[in-house]
């Protein structure tokens, strides 16, 4: 159902309510999507974003609800992803003649992607274009997340449509912040940070003091996945802010794989060591948890133990993607620890201390490991070890 935000502008967006998957299945998508598109009907008639291939035809229909697609003049791709320019193909199949306003990356991203002669327009940050009453203000958002990411901000109504930026997978009833349940959104907006914008925390900051620093007013903030930002707009702003900072709660992560239980035991000990100190934590079996979930919980903590039994002179496979993504989101003022038993050869908790210390997660005290199952003296240690973490958290 078409929404209109203010007068003469409109989501016309699609909300996937069937998603669970993202990125091909690389994210856990467990309150579904939407893929906001905006119409703004001044002089000229303007699309801002498009929504996922799949969707594009009720795109379409959506625009039509509104104004003839045929009459679209400019269509603004923030961002070439195809979850967000999918539906160009068909916008521009009605509206041939449209100009496509990108960023420079973004225009060799689309045509990468498309590979149409389509009229575009390169835009770079200040850069504006007038649409009648109002007009379009641009700024490259490099990173946030993709190198062609940029935002849109629209003049008069002081509307900001970051694309990806301040979104969320989250499929909702309603449009707005202020009609959905709060701690369902900023459960999404934590994952979506933690997962995907993590390793650009940095940038993050910078862009928000950019921004900040145009001094515009910012009646909402239009992203596109999830709610609108109406009420209050800038609190996400300020939550972007303080997760850019990566400074985590005095809490704990255990993340482990197991094949006999071993490893298991171990992991519950070092748990009652945390706890015997007071330091709260979370276990996640990665084999039969949801990594993206996991990932979160890694996001808020301050200590990271992982655990994995020896398996062909290496760690449990079901551990590697967990460590591939402690490396690539390069998460910041981690401590961490490894454990893990083993039968023969006992590399696992080498490797996983190697790994941890590629990552820049410094380890705190000295890996156990555990031949066998782990006997009372092991699980001990264990529990030191624990104690060891949690002093460190507190420290
Ligand atoms: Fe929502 Fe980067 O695509």
């Amino acid at each position: 159902m078409v929404t209109e935000l203010t007068k003469g502008v409109y989501w016309v967006g699609v909300v996937d309510w069937a998603i669970r998957k993202f990125h091909g299945q690389e994210l856990s998508t467990h309150r579904g999507s939407s893929y906001n598109a905006y119409l703004i009907t001044d002089e000229k008639t303007v699309l801002v974003d498009t929504v996922w291939g799949p969707f594009q035809e009720q795109l379409i229909e959506n625009i039509r609800e509104v104004a003839d697609p045929a009459k679209i003049d400019v269509v603004v791709a923030n961002h070439a992803e195809v979850d967000h320019s999918g539906g160009l193909p068909a916008v521009m199949r009605h509206a041939p003649n449209a100009t496509v306003v990108v960023s420079q990356r973004g225009k060799e991203s689309v045509e990468g992607h498309f590979h149409q002669p389509w009229n575009f327009k390169v835009v770079k940050t200040g850069d504006k274009i007038n649409i009648g009453k109002n007009d379009l203000v641009f700024v490259e958002a490099p990173m946030l997340h993709w190198p062609d990411s940029m935002f849109t901000y629209l003049t008069g109504k002081n509307i900001l449509m970051p694309n990806d930026a301040f979104g969320q997978h989250y499929a909702a009833a309603f449009r707005f912040n202020d009609q959905v349940n709060q701690e369902e959104l900023y459960e999404e907006a934590l994952k979506y940070y933690a997962n995907i914008l993590t390793p650009f925390s940095s940038l993050v900051l910078k862009k928000i003091e950019e921004v900040l620093a145009l001094n515009l007013t910012v009646d909402m903030i239009a992203p596109s996945h999830g709610v609108i930002w109406r009420k209050d707009p800038l609190q996400i702003v300020k939550k972007y802010q303080q997760w850019a900072k990566q400074e985590p709660e005095n809490s704990a992560v255990i993340i482990y794989d197991t094949m006999w239980d071993g490893t298991r035991l171990m992991a519950e000990a070092i748990g009652q060591g945390l706890a015997a100190k007071n330091v709260p934590y979370k276990a996640f079996h990665v084999a039969v948890s949801d990594r993206n979930d996991v990932i979160t919980e890694v996001f808020k903590a301050k200590a990271i133990i992982v655990g994995s039994p020896t398996f062909n002179q290496g760690v449990l496979p079901t551990i590697t993607p967990i460590l591939e993504d402690l490396k690539g989101l390069k998460f910041q003022n981690k401590i961490g620890a490894a454990f893990g038993s083993y039968g023969w050869s006992g590399e696992a908790v080498k490797i996983i201390e190697e790994h941890l210390n590629r990552c820049k997660i410094q380890l705190v005290a000295e890996g156990i490991r555990a031949k066998w199952q782990p006997k009372s003296a092991d699980l001990v240690r264990c529990r030191e070890l624990g104690q060891k973490v949690a002093q460190a958290i507190s420290a």
